[in-house]
C-alpha cells in the first residue's frame, strides 16, 4: 500500500505540494518526472548509486552511540553521522542520485543552488566526477560566511554565480537559479532539497532516503529493534530530516522532531521558524508553507546558519507539520551555538552549525531513561569555524 506521505500523481502531499512553473519549463520538468522513478528503480541506477554511496561517499555513514551525551541528557542518544560522508554532509547522497539521473537523461550542464556552500560543493564534487559543467548560484551573504566552502567549488571547477538580491542568501540563490533555468531550459537543475516543483521533493527524499534505510539495520544490530522512539533531524528545505525520517513516517509511534532555526528569537523578526510563522503559499514552484506578509510577499528569513535562513519548507514538511506527523520545534542562534560548544566539547565532534539546531533541542526535551533516540548529525562544522571561533570569544 502506498504511504500517505508519498506525493499523489500530480505531487501533492495532502494539499501541499503540486508543480507551479512557467510554460516554458514544462518539458523540463515533465521529462524528470516522467522518468524519475523508472530510473532510480532501474537494476543499472542502483548498481551505480550503491557503488558510488559505498566506495566513493563511503557509506553507510556510521551510527554512533553518544556515551558523555546520554549520559547528560538521559537517554540513548545516537548520532547518524552524515557528517563523515565525503564531502562533509548528507547533501552527497542526493548529487551522486541526480548526477546519475541528469547522464541518463543526456544533460551535460548543471546548475544548483546553495546556501552554506555543502550542496554546491556536492554539486561541483559530483561534477567534475562526471566531468560535467557547473554553475552554482550562491547568495553574497553566504559568499562571505561559508568562504571555505566557496573556495572548494571553485577548486572543483563550477562556476560560483553571486545572487545580490532580497537578504542575499539561500532564496534569492534559488531565484537565481530558476531564472537562468527558465532561459535556458536544456539544463539540469539539480535542486539541493526537497524543495522545487514535482517531482523534485519527491526525488530528493528518495535518494536521501539511504539515511533512515541504513538507521534501520544498524539500530538492530546496536539495540535488538529497528525502530528507535524518536528522531531528530534540522530542517531548512528538509532534505537530511526527509532521509532520516523516509522508512519511519507510516511507524506512528517513531516520534518524529523537526528543528527550524528560530534565529534571535520567533517573534523577533529575525527569523526561519516557517511552521510557526508561515502560512500557505506558493515558492519555488510548489505550493508550501511559507513566511509572507498580509499581502503574500515573502518576508526575508534570517539565521546564523546559512543552510536553514530560507523562509519556506518542502511541501512534504508542510504535510508533516499540518498532519500532526512530525513535532516542529526551533533553537535560536545561541541555542545552537551553545549546542555545538556542547558536542564538541563532550563528544570531540564539531557539528555544522545547521546541524547543531538539531542538538539545541536536547535541553528542551524531557527522557525517559531507555529512550532510544536518533540525532542525524546532517554536517561537519569545518566550513563554519570562523563563526564559532568569533563567538566563542565574544
Ligand atoms: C549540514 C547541513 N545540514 C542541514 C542543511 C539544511 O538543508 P536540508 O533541510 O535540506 O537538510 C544544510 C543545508 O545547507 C546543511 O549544509
Amino acid at each position: 500500500m502506498k504511504s500517505k506521505f508519498q506525493p499523489d500523481e500530480y505531487g501533492y502531499f495532502g494539499q501541499f505540494g503540486g508543480a507551479y512553473i512557467p510554460e516554458l519549463l514544462y518539458p523540463n520538468v515533465k521529462e524528470i518526472e516522467d522518468n524519475y522513478i523508472q530510473i532510480i528503480e532501474s537494476d543499472e541506477f542502483q548498481k551505480e548509486y550503491k557503488s558510488l554511496l559505498k566506495d566513493y561517499v563511503g557509506r553507510p555513514s556510521p551510527l554512533y552511540y553518544a556515551k558523555r551525551l546520554s549520559s547528560k541528557y538521559g537517554a540513548h542518544i545516537y548520532l547518524k553521522r552524515e557528517d563523515l560522508n565525503h564531502t562533509g554532509a548528507h547533501k552527497v547522497n542526493n548529487t551522486i542520485g541526480q548526477i546519475l539521473i541528469a547522464k541518463k537523461l543526456g544533460k551535460t550542464q548543471i546548475i544548483a543552488e546553495t546556501g552554506a556552500g555543502q550542496h554546491g560543493v556536492a554539486t561541483a564534487t559530483v561534477c567534475a566526477l562526471m566531468g560535467l559543467n557547473c554553475t552554482v548560484f550562491m547568495g553574497e551573504t553566504d559568499i562571505k560566511r561559508q568562504a571555505p566552502n566557496v573556495a572548494r567549488m571553485k577548486m572543483l571547477g563550477a562556476k560560483v554565480v553571486p545572487a545580490t538580491s532580497g537578504s542575499k542568501t539561500l532564496k534569492d540563490a534559488t531565484n537565481e537559479a530558476i531564472r537562468y533555468w527558465i532561459q535556458n531550459p536544456h539544463t539540469f537543475y539539480l535542486i539541493g532539497s526537497v524543495v522545487g516543483p514535482h517531482p523534485h521533493p519527491d526525488m530528493v527524499a528518495r535518494l536521501q532516503a539511504v539515511i533512515s534505510e541504513e538507521m534501520k539495520w544498524q539500530l538492530k544490530e546496536k539495540t535488538g529493534k529497528e525502530n528507535p522512539d524518536t528522531i531528530i533531524a534540522c530542517v531548512g528545505g528538509g532534505s537530511n530530516a526527509a532521509g532520516a525520517f523516509y522508512h519511519y513516517m507510516d511507524d506512528e509511534e517513531v516520534e518524529l522532531i523537526a528543528v527550524e532555526a528560530a534565529g534571535l528569537g520567533v517573534n523577533s523578526g529575525e527569523s526561519a521558524a516557517t511552521s510557526q510563522l508561515g502560512e500557505v503559499g506558493i515558492i519555488h514552484g510548489s505550493k508550501t508553507i511559507l513566511m509572507q506578509d498580509e499581502y503574500g510577499q515573502i518576508v526575508e528569513p534570517y539565521s546564523i546558519s546559512a543552510g536553514l535562513d530560507y523562509p519556506g519548507v518542502g511541501p512534504l514538511h508542510a504535510f508533516l507539520f499540518e498532519s500532526g506527523r512530525a513535532k516542529f520545534m526551533n533553537a535560536t542562534d545561541k541555542e545552537a551555538l551553545t549546542a555545538a560548544y556542547e558536542l564538541t566539547k563532550i563528544e570531540g565532534i564539531i557539528p555544522a552549525l545547521e546541524t547543531a539546531h538539531a542538538l539545541a533541542v536536547l535541553p528542551k526535551l524531557v527522557f525517559d531513561k531507555d529512550q532510544v533516540v536518533v540525532i542525524n548529525l546532517s554536517g561537519r562544522g569545518d566550513k563554519d569555524l570562523e563563526t564559532f571561533i568569533k563567538h566563542l570569544e565574544e
